[in-house]
Formats: C-alpha cells, sequence, structure tokens
C-alpha cells in the first residue's frame, strides 16, 4: 500500500423512489435559490423532471433552469452555467442527468465563485480552483460513469481540441434510483456499464503492490459488471441488474478501488482525446478502442491480466502461461463486447467529423501519456492503436 488519505464527500441515497423520500428534507440544509441543471430533454419525456420541479416548488425554492447541457460537455458551456448561477445567487446547484450533467455542473460550482478562467488556472497553469464552489447535488439518471461520487469533471475545449480532466467539489449529495435509468437507450445503458467496467480495469492494471486489497475490489467490480451486463443482455429492463450496474458503476469511481495504489487510464486519455475530436460516445468509443489498447500492453503485465482472464472470465489455468492467458483475456473482452452490440471498429461510432488517418495522427499526437500503466506509450504507438481500429 502506498501512502493515502481517503474521505467520502458524497451522501448517497440510493433505490426505488430516492428522490420522493430524500429531496425534500435534503433542501431544507440549503438556501432559497437552486440552479436546475439538466441534459437535451430526456427528462422532460420520462417524467423526472416533473417529479423533481415538484419537489423543489413544495420546498419553496426559487428555481432558474440551466439546460441543454450536451454530452461531452464544453467549457463554453461551463461559462453560461456560472454566469447564470452567479445571476440568481444559486444557494445549490442541482445536476439532473449523466456524467454529462453531473461533471459540467461540478466546474460550474467552482467557475462560478471566481473571476478567474478556470480553464486556464487548470488545464494551463496546472493550479486549483480558488474559493468555496456552490454546493452541488446530484440526481443520477444514466450510470455508468461514477461521477456522482468524485470530484473529478471532463470538459471538452473545443477551440484548443482538448477534453481533461478538470477538479473541483464533488456532490454533496446524490440521488441513485434505478427507476431514474430505465427510459435510457439501449445502446447507452450498455455503454455506460462499458465505462464502468474500463474504470475498473483501468485502476486495477496501474502498478500496485503484492496482495493489495485494492486490486481484488476491482475485479470484484469486474465481475460483478460483466455477469449483470450479461443479464441486461436477456432483459434491459432488469431492475436487480440495472441496480446493481448502478451501484458498481459509483463503486468503480468513487475512489475505494483507488487507495494505496496508482492507476492506469491510458484507454480514458486516448478516448477523451477521440472524444475532443470526434464528439463521440465515450463508452463506445472505449469499447473500440480497449482491446487494441490491451493487445499491445497485456504482454507487459501478463501477471495480472492472467488474474483477470481467470477472475472476471473464468478462464481455466490448466496448462497455460501466464502470457497465454493474458492474451486469451483479450479475447475474451474483444467476445464480450462483440455480444453486447458496442461498436468495435471506428467507423461505427457517431461522429460529427470523418474519422480518417490524419484526424487520427492528431488524436495521438494531443494524446496524454501517462507512466503509471504497464508500459508508457509513444504518440506513434497511440497512433498504431488507433490505425487498428479503424
Ligand atoms: O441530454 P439528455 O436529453 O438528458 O440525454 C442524455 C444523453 O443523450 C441521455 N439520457 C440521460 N439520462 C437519460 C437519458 N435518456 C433517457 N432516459 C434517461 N434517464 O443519455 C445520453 C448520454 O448522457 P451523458 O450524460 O452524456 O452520458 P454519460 O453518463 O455516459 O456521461 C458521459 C460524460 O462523462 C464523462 C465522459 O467523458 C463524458 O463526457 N466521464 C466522467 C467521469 C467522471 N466525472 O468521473 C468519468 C468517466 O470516465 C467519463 O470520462
Ligand atoms: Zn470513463
Amino acid at each position: 500500500m502506498q501512502n493515502f488519505v481517503y474521505a467520502y464527500p458524497t451522501k448517497v441515497y440510493f433505490g426505488k423512489g430516492a428522490a420522493k423520500d430524500h429531496l425534500a428534507g435534503i433542501l431544507r440544509d440549503y438556501g432559497p435559490n437552486v440552479l436546475l441543471a439538466y441534459g437535451g430533454g430526456s427528462i422532460k419525456k420520462n417524467g423526472i423532471y416533473d417529479e423533481i420541479t415538484g419537489i423543489l416548488k413544495a420546498a419553496g425554492k426559487t428555481v432558474t433552469e440551466f439546460s441543454g447541457i450536451m454530452s461531452n460537455p464544453t467549457f463554453a458551456k461551463v461559462e453560461e452555467g456560472a454566469r447564470l448561477a452567479q445571476d440568481c445567487k444559486a444557494d445549490l446547484i442541482l445536476a439532473v442527468g449523466g456524467g454529462s450533467v453531473i461533471d459540467c455542473c461540478k466546474i460550474v460550482a467552482a467557475q462560478a465563485v471566481t473571476e478567474e478562467d478556470l480553464w486556464e488556472v487548470e488545464m494551463v497553469r496546472h493550479g486549483a480552483p480558488q474559493g468555496k464552489p456552490i454546493p452541488l447535488g446530484a440526481v443520477v439518471t444514466a450510470s455508468g460513469t461514477g461521477a456522482e461520487m468524485n470530484g473529478g469533471a471532463v470538459i471538452t475545449n473545443e477551440k484548443a481540441k482538448i477534453k481533461g480532466g478538470m477538479f473541483a467539489a464533488a456532490p454533496q449529495f446524490a440521488l441513485l434510483d434505478p427507476d431514474y435509468t430505465m427510459s435510457l437507450p439501449r445502446m447507452q445503458v450498455l455503454s455506460g456499464a462499458f465505462d464502468t467496467l474500463s474504470h475498473a480495469m483501468e485502476t486495477y492494471l496501474g502498478r500496485s503492490d503484492r496482495d493489495n486489497v485494492s486490486d481484488e475490489v476491482a475485479l470484484a467490480v469486474m465481475r460483478s459488471t460483466v455477469v449483470n451486463m450479461r443479464t441486461l443482455l436477456k432483459d434491459i429492463h432488469d431492475y436487480t441488474a440495472r441496480s446493481n450496474l448502478m451501484w458498481t458503476s459509483a463503486m468503480a469511481e468513487n475512489g475505494i478501488l483507488k487507495v494505496g495504489r496508482v492507476t492506469d487510464f491510458e484507454c480514458h486519455q486516448i478516448e477523451h482525446q477521440l472524444g475532443a475530436y470526434t464528439d463521440c460516445n465515450h463508452g463506445q468509443g472505449l469499447a473500440v478502442l480497449h482491446p487494441a489498447y490491451y493487445r499491445h500492453i497485456a504482454g507487459d503485465a501478463a501477471d495480472k491480466f492472467a488474474r483477470m482472464a481467470q477472475a472476471v472470465w473464468e478462464i481455466g489455468p490448466a496448462g497455460k502461461t501466464n502470457q497465454q492467458l493474458a492474451q486469451d483475456c483479450v479475447q475474451a473482452l474483444t467476445d464480450f463486447i462483440a455480444a453486447c452490440g458496442l461498436p468495435s471498429k471506428l467507423s461505427q461510432l457517431h461522429t460529427k467529423a470523418e474519422i480518417t488517418p490524419a484526424l487520427l495522427r492528431e488524436v495521438a499526437d494531443s494524446t496524454n501519456l501517462l507512466a503509471n500503466g504497464p508500459r508508457q506509450l509513444t504518440h506513434d504507438e497511440v497512433y498504431e492503436i488507433l490505425m487498428e481500429c479503424l
């Protein structure tokens, strides 16, 4: 174990009826002005908007709406939200949505209390936001990212063509009702769950020392995510599987898997830059990239991949070397992605830009290269990986 400090900043209310049962009570701790943030309108179709605004009204809150937060939220959208939060003197920002809405609001909460440009502060000067952010609460309508239980936010700067991780305060509370996710399109359910699997794999493949409990927890999260995704392939609305996945999603990104060890997250770095250039869906981008990335690095962490082969994919070790088991592990992951109907080629992603070798070269050259995975890649190798996914 490496040295660490660990604290849980977010109070979680989990289960059917979470908002109906708890939101009114939670709101008593906050002042009268609420900035209600949401995405492109799904919450108006599935009744969540009516339920939440009904509770806010009954609690006597003055509500200002911040709507239209897009998938892969932009820094321009953060600035719009920060202006609204200042104008309405928000006492609380309530983010109702998936990772995109929650991430955008984390930075809105910090940007609204400073005159400094937080992109400049964090992404250019590598500093930390100053000032006490506006309190934030999350009502999760799409699970997978785990954004509701951490302080990280992934924001796109369209001008700079960078999709990068910023940091602010985590939500003070999060309401997780699996029923709120039932209206999600099938592909978003599966790509969100794949994102969770990716988080656990990326964490596990960072360097850890012998017999590390965080490795054991990561393997359990992977196994549970795969089992519940398989259940969803038979019945996408299976409540038990949806609720299990909602919690594995939070578990994978609430920091518990990361204590006392470093993490990999190189595949996320590549996907984020792919997102910056193409606006592709996060979980689907990861599904395309993971097998190719792992084919490149499996030999550098054969023992860990071999353990994953057995613990997650139930591959018997008899007569096999760890190198062979590592290859089997990558193949099992590839087969699972295909069985889920997730994309396996870049051409299957819905993108706003045509994916060409020239574009992939730019993606590769602007990808962050991290040092804590099985082996540090070069920009040329990132390009090779991307080209293998064409
Ligand atoms: O915008 P609306 O109309 O609400 O539609 C959304 C969006 O189109 C829809 N949706 C959400 N809840 C729904 C629903 N549709 C029907 N019924 C519901 N209940 O789903 C679509 C996707 O939503 P989005 O929030 O974009 O997806 P996700 O939760 O996958 O978030 C992706 C973002 O999170 C970042 C990603 O990079 C990406 O920008 N991540 C954040 C992380 C974090 N903060 O810890 C970690 C992750 O690795 C990830 O990078
Ligand atoms: Zn992710």
